[in-house]
């Protein structure tokens, strides 16, 4: 089955989000998670940035041993030696370095032309493969760049020696069809296109960024970019956790494999979570506190039956314990029949319904019923004569 390269950068990208600021200790507690996790690149920081972000990638490519760490360069020279001096004794050194392609960052950020840009980028893979044996090449807002100009500086950047392309949509301004499309036009077109692997990196400013990879992946995308709980810039980067699951779960249609550990999914998310204090929407797909949560009487009838009626994820997948069912004003006898049995109550037919009967005026009060109003309303019942 083709492997599909988990590359998570929740300590770079993820770090850019506004409000998180990870000191060295909490950076290396989150890699050595992404390295249980199996995730088979972890971009560590920026250490150019600051002397804190060249300190955390060191001690992580020190620590980690089962992922290949990587941290950014622009593509200067001193940028790919802060990276080199952090990760010079890692086994596989690897590097990330980028410039802008699009039109708008060449003339307005970097004030560059064309040719320009090309010669920078050369000049800073060539310089990184001296040193590196592994050197990703991203063409920063690659998806806002014109196409023919992507072919041309992919096939310079790989006659320089870079082994992995990075094409972001980097503004979150894709839609899956013409992100996809674009991966297959670059696999096509670019002459050397076989000797490399291409690589997707998605924002989430339209909320595409995890639909916008799988397009990706389905257009022969070798790896994708991505973050625990969606961290990142703006809306966030594409989330590590949705589409490991969402490649695991659709197998039958993607036919890809990552090598992710997905049983320790739930553990990263918290720890990310807890770590950079911010809080999980309830309903965010995999993660969140609800995603497992069943609440209208049908759907509860149904999972009792069967879970796969209503649950395409197990929540063991994932490493989560089984979710009660949530008792609430749309629950139904079924589930509270259950919760009653599991919580050791053994009524006959006639005071289960005179206690489901109680139970429904307290729900239309109240909006969860806890556990010691159920135990109170069945005790209730359970000594009435
Ligand atoms: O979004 C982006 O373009 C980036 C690059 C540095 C890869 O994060
Ligand atoms: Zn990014």
């Amino acid at each position: 089955m083709r492997k599909i390269d988990i590359f998570d950068t929740t300590l770079r990208d993820g770090e850019q989000s506004a409000g998180i600021n990870l000191n060295t200790a909490e950076k290396v507690e989150i890699a050595k998670q992404l390295e249980r996790l199996g995730v088979t690149i972890i971009e560590a920081g920026f250490p150019a940035s600051s002397p804190g972000d060249l300190e955390a990638v060191s001690l992580i490519a020190k620590t980690v041993k089962n992922s290949i760490v990587t941290g950014l360069a622009r593509a200067v020279k001193s940028d790919i030696d802060a990276v080199w001096e952090a990760i010079r004794h890692a086994e596989q050194p690897h590097v990330h370095t980028f410039i802008a392609t699009s039109p708008i960052h060449m003339e307005y950020k970097l004030k560059k032309n064309p040719d320009e840009v090309i010669e920078q980028a050369v000049t800073a893979v060539k310089y990184a493969k001296e040193k590196f044996s592994l050197v990703e090449f991203s063409a920063e807002d690659g998806f806002r760049s014109d196409k023919e100009f992507l072919v041309r500086i992919c096939q310079e950047v790989i006659k320089a020696g870079a082994t992995t392309i990075n094409i972001p949509d980097t503004v979150g301004y894709a839609s899956p069809q013409e992100y996809g499309a674009l991966f297959r036009y670059l696999r096509e077109n670019v002459i050397g296109a076989e000797k490399i692997k291409f690589s997707a990196h998605c924002h989430d400013d339209l909320g595409m960024a995890v639909a916008n990879s799988m397009a990706a992946i389905e257009n022969g995308a070798d790896q994708v970019e991505c973050t625990i709980n969606g961290l990142g810039e703006r809306a966030g980067n594409a989330a590590l956790e949705e589409i490991g699951v969402a490649l695991h779960i659709r197998k039958d249609f993607y036919g890809v494999e990552t090598g992710l550990n997905l049983k320790e999914i739930k553990r990263t998310s918290q720890m990310v979570s807890r770590l950079t204090n911010v809080v999980i929407q309830p309903n965010k797909a995999v993660v969140g506190k609800n995603a497992f949560a069943h609440e209208s009487g049908i759907h509860q009838d149904g999972v009792l039956k069967n879970p796969e009626t209503y649950e395409i994820i197990s929540p063991a997948l994932i490493g989560e314990d089984d979710i009660p069912l949530v008792l609430g004003k749309h629950s139904g006898r079924a589930a509270f029949r259950d919760r009653a049995e599991t919580m050791g109550f053994q009524l006959s037919d006639e005071k289960l319904n005179k206690a489901f009967a109680e139970f429904k005026k307290l729900a239309d009060r109240k909006k969860e019923v806890t556990e010691e109003d159920l135990t109170t309303i069945l005790t209730e019942q359970q000594v009435s004569i």
